[in-house]
């Protein structure tokens, strides 16, 4: 099944909210979106199948670039979709992006808990470098009184 990763525009903000609702327990609203696209450095891409384009994507990643580092906002694949490797492709997508930005580091927060994540991002060659002690209190810290930790993971894209 081919995958097709395309940008996403200040058009997309309403498909992109669809998106996050699906992939995530808290879904972030379209304004939310239309803000973060509208931040300087902000960049987005949406990824389709040919089946998935008839009705919805397959996956979305936001990004944000500026100072020489690039922040991976989100990224969320439906579940019906996962395991596919549309994360992967994805998360090749803002590799690619922020290579032509000149970023020298990307940074991303993934929950402790989130074993598919860490494993992903492990396997684009993010390293652990810090915690945040119970950060999130939401989605992955539900129902936890103490939360549950945030572990920040860089990859450089130095040579
Ligand atoms: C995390 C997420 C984006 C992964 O997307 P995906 O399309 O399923 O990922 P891929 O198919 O590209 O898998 C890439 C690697 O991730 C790891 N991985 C993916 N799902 C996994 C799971 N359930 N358990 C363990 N490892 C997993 C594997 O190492 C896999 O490589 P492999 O197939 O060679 O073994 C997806 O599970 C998701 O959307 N989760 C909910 C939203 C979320 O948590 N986003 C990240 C917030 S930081």
């Amino acid at each position: 099944m081919s995958l097709e990763i395309s940008p996403a525009g200040a058009g997309s903000c309403a498909l992109l909210a669809r998106l996050h609702g699906l992939c995530f327990s808290e879904a972030w609203t379209q304004d939310a979106f239309a803000s973060l696209l509208a931040m300087p450095g902000a960049f987005a891409f949406l990824a389709s199948t040919e089946e998935s384009a008839q009705q919805m994507p397959a996956g979305f990643a936001l990004a944000r670039a500026g100072g020489g580092e690039c922040e991976i906002i989100a990224l969320g694949v439906v579940p019906a979709r996962r395991n596919t490797g549309t994360g992967t492709a994805l998360l090749g997508a803002i590799v690619a992006q922020a290579r032509l930005l000149c970023v020298e580091d990307l940074l991303l927060e993934v929950a402790a808990d989130n074993a598919a994540a860490i494993a992903l991002y492990r396997a684009a060659a993010f390293v652990p470098v810090g915690r945040r002690k119970s950060y999130y209190r939401g989605e992955h810290g539900a129902g936890r009184e103490d939360g549950v930790d945030a572990i920040i993971m860089r990859r450089t894209l130095l040579p």
